[in-house]
């Protein structure tokens, strides 16, 4: 596995494999199984796999927030070694954005809604480092997981409207045995929060549950779902939403026969969790 840690050793590792199939898995680092599912498709799908880890300073509205990222560089490496990745870009914040950098990707309307809302600038600093990132790597295909759904529409969005060669995929929602969806900041929380974390993916089962017995009315649905979140848990609910999947538009009905994506983002503590459901009528 060639280490990058800068563009030119970059460009020079995958120069030397021109001409094969390449699949790219973006990270933030401290990796888990549901980077390493990611990884695993792209080594099936292709006949070279780059992967990047990166925390992206831009895509942190809050300072305090990046400084707490976990991060574990050394134990990520040995990872992706292990899975057979071809090549990992670790790039220093300097080198992807030296001083003179003005130029970043409009996300346009879906950026005020779900995540947006309280998280100003996010998406921008998302789209923009997965831009670059793209430039830099030039994949056939990158991969990325449901859990950041409002992440991959917006990707999706830029691939479609700036006209990026590139196949997206993205892959399920990878759970712990208990139904917490793997993410690295379940690192952040303490004991008695990860007992409680459960609940977030149980409150989206519950608004599941609920539109499949009959309830059509989504905010009646929401509202019951936040409602159990609020009495069993300590999570403080920043939206929970039932919405159009492709538009996020929040949907005043919803049944098993119309697609929605219900999605929650909470903080247990200062750790800020997301989950959602998607669901899309079974064809036929
Ligand atoms: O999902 C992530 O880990 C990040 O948002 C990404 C796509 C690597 C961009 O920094």
């Amino acid at each position: 596995m060639k280490i990058a840690s800068n563009i030119r050793e970059l460009r020079a590792a995958l120069d030397a494999h021109k001409g094969k199939s390449l699949g790219f898995v973006p990270t933030m680092g401290f990796l888990h199984e549901g980077h390493l599912t990611l990884v695993r498709r792209s080594r099936e799908e292709n006949q070279l796999t780059a992967a990047s880890i990166f925390v992206n300073p831009t895509q942190f509205n809050d300072p305090e927030d990046l400084a707490r990222y976990p991060r574990d560089l050394p134990a990520d490496l040995g990872k992706l070694e292990k899975e057979g990745v071809d090549v990992v870009f670790t790039p220093t914040a300097e080198e992807l954005y030296p001083k003179d950098t003005e130029i970043s990707i409009n996300p346009g309307h879906l950026e005020n809604l779900l995540c947006g809302m309280s998280r100003p600038g996010h998406f921008r600093g998302m789209l923009t480092i997965v831009s670059k990132l793209f430039n830099l790597v030039r994949p056939e295909r990158a991969y990325f997981g449901q859990k950041d759904f409002q992440q991959f529409l917006l990707i999706s969005k830029m691939v479609a409207d700036l006209n990026f060669p590139i196949t997206l995929r993205m892959l399920p929602t990878l759970r712990e045995k208990d139904g917490l969806a793997m993410s690295s900041r379940n690192a952040k929380l303490a004991p008695a929060e990860r007992r409680q974390a459960p609940e977030l993916y149980r409150s989206l089962e519950m608004g599941r549950d609920l539109i499949d017995a009959g309830m059509e009315d989504a905010l009646r649905t929401v509202a019951a779902s936040m409602e159990y979140l609020i009495e069993h848990t300590s999570f403080e609910i920043d939206y929970f939403s039932i919405v159009n999947p492709i538009t996020l538009e929040d949907l005043e009905k919803v049944s098993p026969s119309t697609p929605y994506l219900m999605a929650v983002a909470a903080y247990l503590g200062s750790t800020r969790l997301i989950d959602n459901i998607l669901h899309y009528p079974p064809a036929g």
